[in-house]
């Protein structure tokens, strides 16, 4: 038995009210993925091979989100919520001849780890028929009950609605990942689970109970209860985004990034960055994020779908957006916007600029307060700018448009047309000096006001 028969059923079937959206819970998002796409991602980590989903009525939004992680993922409607074991009833199709082992997750888990259900998989190696994951509750309300026998082995689960004031003192609870050492098991047990309880509900958490009357074994795994933190509410969705940032935090110091403040910097779920990248504090760095090694990145910068080459400086304030590619040793200063444009190697825009749809030639210095101005109300154009050109400050440059290598643009130039390779392009009204115009024009004033 190994992971590699292994299926993962994922419910997603519950409404999730509480969380009073549109949205189904579990695409609520975590470090920028749907809650969804965490679980299946610590299925997929613990080398489970497959995955199936079974959700509500009219979700196939949640279905499309699974698929998009993995694509293989079978996607099962139920059509009442009737509880947790009529839910994997409606994913039993998804089981193959001589199925090895199935773990049930639930899909609003987001942080949920893969070397807890690799410990699930190796107690059902060792022997065990059927696997509960538990953890110590500071307080277990709401939660299923472990129950032990005399020998201190698992012997049920008690649902809080169904629970004897002695059993709701006790704290051992069970976190809903259940997991089984084969399709038969599972299917024996499925077929005698009924719902004579205190919310008429088929209880997936009553198999433990059959199991042990069969004679079977089951056990427990323990895990600490933050990772199987299931997200009910707004309130709680605050809670596992904090303890997720913390998760990403923690991985990018051990892999070599300096931190200066860690609570103030927040990550997506892929974010990739090498070594000795320094982050001052409050940054945002949103999905599709690669920093190389040695980069800088100063305060209060905001980050989406950008790559940031070694040894790049950027911020403070600076926003890259889509396609936005720095090179190496680029330099990107304060309150400079880039979208969907490459800054090739040691160029500098330092200042108060906007560049959009366009690339910046390598060495090529912006001036403060650059603007390519890519939109015409109607489409998007694009500006080049070639290698060791200069822009003066003040410039806009009228996309499509190109400055030629090495190429000079006067300071507060509107640029419309191509600017050869080694030219001078200005474009502005010449100035003129009228000599001694202020101090008559100040005598003059000075003498009306006092009369
Ligand atoms: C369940 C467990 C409880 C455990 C708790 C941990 C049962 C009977 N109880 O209780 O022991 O301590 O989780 O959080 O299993 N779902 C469906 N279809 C349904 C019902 C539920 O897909 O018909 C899905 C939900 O979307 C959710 C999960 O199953 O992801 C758990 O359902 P929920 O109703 O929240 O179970 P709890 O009462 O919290
Ligand atoms: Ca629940």
């Amino acid at each position: 038995m190994t992971q590699s028969s292994a299926l993962a059923i994922v419910l997603a079937a519950g409404k999730g009210t509480r969380m009073k959206s549109d949205l189904p819970k579990v695409l609520h998002r975590i470090a920028g993925a749907p809650m969804l796409a965490h679980v299946l991602q610590a299925g997929s980590a613990a080398g489970i091979a497959r995955g199936c989903l079974v959700v509500g009525p009219n979700m196939e939004a949640v279905g499309e989100a699974g698929q998009a992680v993995d694509a293989g993922l079978d996607v099962f409607v139920q059509p009442e919520q009737l509880g947790t074991a009529d839910a994997v009833k409606a994913a039993l199709p998804a089981l193959e001849a001589g199925q090895g082992p199935i773990l049930v997750l639930y899909g609003d888990t987001p942080l949920l780890r893969a070397e807890t259900l690799k410990a699930v998989v190796g107690e059902l190696d060792a022997g065990a028929d059927l696997v509960v994951v538990g953890f110590e509750a500071d307080d277990p309300t709401g939660y299923g009950r472990l129950l032990f026998d005399e020998e201190g082995r698992l012997a049920g689960i008690r649902e809080e609605k169904d629970a004897s004031t002695a059993e709701r003192a006790l704290t051992l609870c069970n976190s809903g990942i259940v997991a089984f050492r084969s399709g038969e098991t599972l299917k024996t047990l499925l077929a005698r689970i009924g719902n004579d309880n205190a919310k008429g509900e088929y209880y997936l958490t009553d198999a433990v109970s059959l199991a042990r009357a069969d004679g079977l074994h089951a056990r427990v795994v323990l895990s600490n209860a933050e990772e199987v933190l299931g997200v009910n509410s707004r309130a709680e969705l605050a809670v596992a985004e904090a303890a997720m940032q913390m998760r990403l935090r923690n991985v990018a110091m051990a892999h070599g990034v300096t931190l200066i403040a860690p609570e103030t910097v927040f990550f997506s779920y892929d974010t990739a960055i090498g070594r000795d990248v320094v982050i001052q504090p409050n940054v945002i760095i949103g999905p599709g994020v690669t920093i190389d090694d040695g980069a800088t990145i100063m305060g209060f910068c905001h980050f989406e779908n950008a790559r940031i080459g070694p040894g790049a400086t950027v911020g403070p304030f600076a926003r890259l957006r889509p396609g936005a590619e720095l090179a190496k040793n680029a330099h990107v200063g304060n309150f400079v916007e880039i979208k969907n444009a490459h800054v090739h190697e040691g160029a500098k825009v330092n200042h108060l600029t906007y560049i959009g749809d366009a690339s910046v030639g390598a060495k090529a210095n912006i001036g403060a307060g650059t603007i390519t101005c890519n939109y015409d109300g109607f489409a998007k154009h694009r500006t080049e700018i070639g290698e060791g050109a200069f822009i003066g400050s003040n410039s806009s440059l009228v996309a499509p448009v190109k400055v030629g290598d090495g190429a000079f643009v006067g300071s507060g130039s509107v640029v419309t047309k191509d600017v050869p390779e080694d030219a001078l392009a200005v474009s502005r009204v010449p100035q003129q000096n009228h000599e001694g115009w202020a101090g008559k024009v100040r005598a003059r004033r000075t003498r009306d006001k006092s009369k």
